[in-house]
């Protein structure tokens, strides 16, 4: 039977004229992370799934509620990553990376988490992050926040704001955790239902709450910068001071938690208001205890992983999208084919994008198939042309001028309209 099977529902397939912006969003993804001194790292796509268990948190909604778990052949249980904190702390132990040595890493690849997909959230989308090994901070917490913020700068994208919060050491949490537990058992009357579980689990998962009653009783709990010891508070003070003269001006949200368990102290996340619901388009924060608990060195470390998708669709709302990866050129030969291959791989010597003409047909059709390429021009080549040494050289953009260019003068005469065409 003839049937039309269709993706799997929130994943997505990357088409022609999108792809072109995520090789752009890439390219400076790589090259923002190759000048802060950053080497990549590939980790599989599956890991056993214990991993994440231990590593994200075994009451957390990725792990409850969002992997691809299944058992292979030979009955061990596997999972798609939901993220790659977790694979990068496993790979940096098995190989030994983190031996007497600091580690600046970063990665870029598919992560799975089976969500409700709505705009902005898939059940497989990319993410691009970076993992500082070694250092304790907060220096480093700033450089990780810094690289943010040039990939912001160097893509052309505005208003994203950066709200950054503390959760102190792990006594102040232990301290912390006990009051917010006391002062939502007082209130509990109040609380939505999942906010009733988290009490019993984790009462700092309800300050993430977006349920409107409990948002009220959530605003007047008590705040974790009264727990904070001196150390972790003036490492703060520290941080935020970096970060002001940088010119990031954090905003201090002392409600912002974070879903995964491993974080300690710094949590940051990069929001934006122009992306309906899912705002956050980068996150990461502090885990200093991951390394050692995942049967490593204690080695502190710190963060971040911002969501490809979302941000390749605030540039679109952005407009910050370029479309330099246009066609240069698309060859017409109304002669013998092999005029136009020769004329092509001198193009292409030059460096110029270029399509030919193949399939034959009459002028007006394969003048229609250079209008529908979206190349910038269309170079075409008769037996007038082939007689005198020359070609037809016609801007498909703007005036559609057209104009009789020697053949020895047409890479150089292009390389100059498509540089000044690619300045205005
Ligand atoms: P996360 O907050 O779970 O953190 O995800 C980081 C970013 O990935 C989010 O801010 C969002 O932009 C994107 N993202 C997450 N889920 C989805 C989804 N379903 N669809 C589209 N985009 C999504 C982590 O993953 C941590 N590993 C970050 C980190 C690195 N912390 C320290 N180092």
């Amino acid at each position: 039977m003839n049937t039309k099977i269709q993706a799997v529902k929130g994943m997505n397939d990357l088409l022609p004229g999108q792809i072109e912006h995520w090789h752009r969003v890439e390219a400076v993804l790589r090259d923002v992370a190759w000048r802060y001194g950053y080497q990549e790292i590939r980790t599989p796509v599956l890991e056993k799934t214990e991993l994440f268990r231990q590593s994200i948190g075994d009451q957390t909604d990725i792990v409850e509620k969002e992997m691809y778990v299944f058992e292979d052949a030979g009955g061990v249980s596997l999972a798609l990553r939901p993220e790659a904190t977790a694979s990068t702390v496993r790979a940096g132990n098995e190989h030994g990376l983190f031996h007497n040595r600091q580690q600046r890493l970063w990665y870029m690849g598919p992560m799975f988490r089976r969500e409700r997909p709505q705009k902005g959230r898939y059940r497989q989308f990319h993410q691009f992050g970076i993992e500082a090994f070694g250092w304790p901070g907060p220096d480093v917490d700033a450089e990780v926040i810094r690289v943010g913020a040039r990939i912001w700068q160097e893509l052309g994208v505005g208003g994203v704001r950066l709200h950054l919060n503390t959760l102190g050491s792990p006594d102040a949490r232990a301290r912390y955790r006990d009051a917010l537990s006391a002062y939502f058992q007082d209130h509990r009357d109040a609380l939505d239902e999942d906010s009733l579980r988290r009490l019993e689990r984790n009462p700092l998962r309800i300050l993430d709450s977006k349920a409107p009653a409990t948002r009220e009783i959530v605003d007047k709990a008590p705040s974790i910068m009264d727990f904070l010891d001196p150390r972790a508070r003036a490492d703060f003070e520290a941080l935020c001071d970096s970060l002001t003269r940088s010119g990031l001006d954090p905003v201090i949200d002392i409600r912002l938690v974070r879903g995964l368990d491993y974080y300690t102290s710094t949590v940051f996340e990069w929001v934006t208001d122009q992306l309906g619901a899912q705002s956050a388009v980068c996150a990461g924060g502090r885990y200093d205890g991951l390394v050692e608990q995942r049967g490593g060195r204690p080695t502190p470390a710190v963060g971040f992983a911002m969501g490809i998708e979302r941000l390749v669709e605030l540039m679109a709302v952005q407009s910050a999208h370029d479309d330099s990866a246009r066609l240069d050129v698309y060859l017409v030969s109304l002669v013998e084919q092999q005029h136009a291959v020769t004329i092509g791989e001198t193009l292409r010597d030059a460096g110029l994008r270029v399509c030919e003409h193949c399939g034959g047909g009459k002028l007006a059709n394969r003048m229609k198939r250079a209008d529908q390429s979206g190349a910038r021009f269309a170079v075409i080549i008769g037996d007038e042309e082939v007689a005198d040494g020359s070609v037809q050289l016609k801007n498909l953009r703007g005036d559609g001028g057209q104009q009789r260019v020697a053949r020895t003068e047409l890479a150089d005469t292009l390389r100059r309209m498509t540089a000044d065409d690619t300045a205005r």
